[in-house]
């Protein structure tokens, strides 16, 4: 039987970062550009308040857990313990002027150095586990809260990663709130998003899962993917205006003098995100009257419509960037520096689930082998 061809490259394709190409199955999300992201089958929208543990045994078990499954998932997570105390000497010793997401790569690194088991599915569950506290002792350490506080899982995954990052002045009840719905929203977006594409990369050459992690969030660290979420607060504050004129009158001369309108777009996506979507129902709830909020609300109208007037654009809707900025801000998270590290605490958990498919799963249980694509040799001097 012919094989059924999925795509044909030609030269065009090349230098193109494999944009569109495919090159491998995902079992745990599909993105639609129409309807957005789902997990195993679930839209997003019907996921997007749910229990997070329940939605992170989604992707690990390929169902929801019924009540019976979803309390023995989390006893597995709380008996994994604390995270080892070392990584915190680690962190201590790092310099302020790291980024969070760079002092994320390190404590994973350390971790791994630590802790890892070898196996897979062990070391993913552990990472789940114990990234919420490797996450608040990256914040607080770095930003001088003060020291890292004692881990209180039973509390759950987000209320646990709440009570440990110990925001100065925060109302934790709606900080839970808003993270237990980000935190969902990011866990996971196809196979071919650079962070983990190169995790599953890095892991095709057997490396560990923590250091194939901590490539995957040197990925995400990049301002074109998960960074892209703090510069749209800063793009936000730029702003700084929710009357419409005003803002449209900005849009405009942003894009005549070639600035980027951000959180606007996305690789895959040609409608509004549903997460960006979700994020602003969740703003309207939590913080209806802060002015950070209301620019973005201002924006999803304005840009839309002005970034529309230019058929280059193929998608002018906001995507999951726009609004969740203002709105960890709104609820006392206020220093952007700090917020692809709150997206990569959630996308460390979709990551380390398709790397344990692609090492244990796929090919009859074989696994993937190791990523080798070929570069065609331009025109080279005969030596
Ligand atoms: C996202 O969550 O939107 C992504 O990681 C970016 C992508 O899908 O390429």
């Amino acid at each position: 039987m012919a094989e059924e061809i999925l795509y044909q490259l030609t030269r065009a394709d090349l230098n193109k970062g494999l944009r569109g190409v495919p090159i491998g199955t995902c079992r745990t999300s599909r993105v639609d550009p129409e309807a957005g992201v789902s997990y195993v089958g679930y839209p997003i929208q019907d996921l997007a308040f749910y229990d997070p543990e329940a939605v992170v045994y989604l992707l690990l078990e390929r169902e929801l857990p019924d009540e019976a499954q979803l309390t023995a998932f989390k006893a597995d997570l709380r008996a994994r313990g604390p995270m080892d105390p070392g990584v915190l000497q680690v962190l201590e010793a790092l310099p302020r002027e790291g980024h969070p997401m760079e002092w994320l790569c390190v404590g994973l690194i350390t971790l791994g150095m630590l802790s890892k088991t070898g196996d897979y599915a062990q070391d993913a569950r552990n990472v789940i586990a114990w990234a919420p506290e490797l996450i608040a002792a990256i914040f607080r350490i770095r930003s001088g809260w003060g020291p890292p506080r004692t881990s209180e899982p039973q509390r759950g995954l987000i209320e646990n990663f709440v009570h440990l990052l110990g925001v100065p002045g925060a109302d934790d009840a709606k900080l839970v709130r808003l993270l237990r719905t980000f935190y969902v929203l990011h866990l996971d977006h196809g196979g071919g998003n650079l962070s983990t594409f190169t995790g599953k990369a890095v892991a095709s050459a057997l490396t560990d899962l923590y250091s194939s992690l901590a490539a995957a969030m040197a990925g995400l660290y990049g301002p074109l993917h998960g960074r892209a979420n703090q510069d749209c607060l800063a793009f936000v504050r730029r702003v700084g205006t929710s009357d419409p004129g005003a803002v449209e009158a900005f849009v405009r001369r942003e894009l005549a003098s070639g600035g980027k309108i951000f959180g606007f777009g996305h690789a895959v996506l040609r409608a509004e995100d549903p997460r960006a979507t979700i994020e602003y129902a969740l703003g309207e709830e939590i913080c209806p009257d802060d002015p950070t909020f209301a620019v973005a609300r201002t924006l999803r109208e304005v840009a839309v419509r002005v970034l529309k007037e230019h058929p280059k654009i193929s998608n002018p809707y906001p995507n999951v960037d726009a609004v969740s900025g203002s709105l960890l801000n709104a609820v006392g998270l206020t220093d952007p520096d700090y917020y692809t590290a709150l997206f990569g605490l959630s996308r460390i958990t979709g990551i380390a689930t398709q790397i344990v498919d692609e090492r244990l799963r796929f090919r009859d249980g074989k696994g993937v082998p190791l990523y080798r694509p070929k570069y065609i040799a331009e025109d080279q001097p005969q030596r």
